[in-house]
């Protein structure tokens, strides 16, 4: 064999190799056994010194068309490998880049924490605080103090839950009051006036607990508002102007209160307080019942007797207290005509408040 059919030989199998060569590492060795240092291309031109004179430039030119088409090979599948190798890549890897994003929905408040909010604001536009009470409570927080002693028949109408100790007896304070779940917000009233400095301007949001079945317009959980005002010279004057503001902050400026004498046993004199119908405007339909009022809270004058309980003079102080349902109120604001439905997480209910 010449020496240009064995250069030629060479070209032939580098070419082979470089086609067969299935990754980008197995072709690296290709390149290195070809034109590396101890490569057999190498080794033919380091050996050109021996050729004769007269073929040299021959034989030399033979060897560069056989690099330069060695390296074009080379550079071609080099091209085609780290493709397919970074595709391979990217379909074996968890992360498909070019999925669409996840979206991730921003939640909103619940209609609920929303106009608990709302009120709130409104009360402290004029000056009140907010305390917080505690859900578990004392039958002498929920009641007693409350002027409803134990077997008054006010108790009768707010059954709830009791707390029972490992024996299965309702569990108990110092062995004196019975732990509950509290029926109503009205017992913050007692512990702000037993713990805080005097005038008192409060709001006390929160839940409640009753031993009601769930229907249209009850729920054994629900949320409450309590406010409590205790200052020199509160008069009902008082009680009506800041109720009667509070619920045209809350339903507009055209509603129309009404104030109906009513009991509680911890006001005297306690009213129920009625706002004009928004649907009628106060002519009588079905959402009022004919009437055209809607019945939004209960109210009064702290009753003396509380203020025995708390050792304030009843002779120097005086002050209001209101209670409202917010579901109740969330209902009639938005005329919904279910309690439930602002419990049962329908997103297509509650996404249009
Ligand atoms: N606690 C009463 C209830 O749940 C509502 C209430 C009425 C609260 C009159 C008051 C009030 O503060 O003065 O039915």
């Amino acid at each position: 064999m010449t020496l240009l059919e064995t250069i030629e030989q060479q070209k032939l199998e580098a070419l082979g190799l470089i086609e067969q060569a299935t990754t980008t590492a197995a072709l690296e060795q290709v390149r290195v056994s070809v034109l590396g240092k101890k490569g057999s291309l190498t080794a033919l031109l380091r050996g050109m010194g021996q050729i004769p004179q007269e073929e040299r430039a021959q034989v030399g030119s033979a060897v560069n068309l056989v690099r330069d088409a060695v390296e074009q090979a080379l550079a071609l599948r080099q091209a085609e490998l780290s493709r397919s190798e970074l595709e391979q890549r990217i379909s074996a890897s968890a992360v498909d880049v070019t999925l669409p994003g996840r979206a991730h929905p921003i939640g909103t408040q619940h209609l609920i924490n929303r106009l608990t909010d709302e009120i709130v604001d409104i009360f402290r536009g004029i000056g009140y605080r907010v305390v917080e009470g505690n859900e578990v409570e004392t039958d002498y927080y929920n009641f007693t103090a409350l002027n409803t002693p134990a077997d008054h028949p006010a108790r009768g109408m707010q059954d709830t839950f009791y707390v029972v100790d490992r024996s299965g007896d309702v569990a108990a304070v110092k062995g004196e009051s019975d732990v509950l779940l509290r029926t109503q917000t009205s017992g913050v009233q007692v512990h702000t006036m037993e713990d805080q400095e005097l005038p008192i301007y409060i709001l006390a949001p929160g839940r409640v607990y009753r031993r009601d079945v769930a229907d249209p317009s009850h729920l054994p959980q629900f949320t409450q508002i309590e406010g409590l005002v205790v200052d020199k010279d509160i008069t009902f004057g008082d009680l009506k102007g800041t109720l009667d503001y509070f619920c045209k902050q809350v339903f507009g400026p055209d509603r129309k209160t009404r104030f109906r004498p009513h009991f509680f046993p911890f006001t005297e004199p306690s009213a129920e307080v009625d706002v004009s119908c928004g649907i009628c405007g106060g002519e009588g339909c079905r959402f009022c019942k004919g009437t055209g009022w809607l019945e939004i809270l209960g109210c009064g004058m702290v009753d003396p007797n509380v203020y025995g309980y708390v050792d304030i003079d009843p002779e120097v102080y005086s002050g209001f207290a209101f209670g409202l349902g917010i579901e109740r109120i969330a209902c009639l604001k938005y005329n919904v005509p279910d309690l439930r439905m602002l419990l049962e997480g329908d997103m297509r209910f509650l996404r249009q408040f």
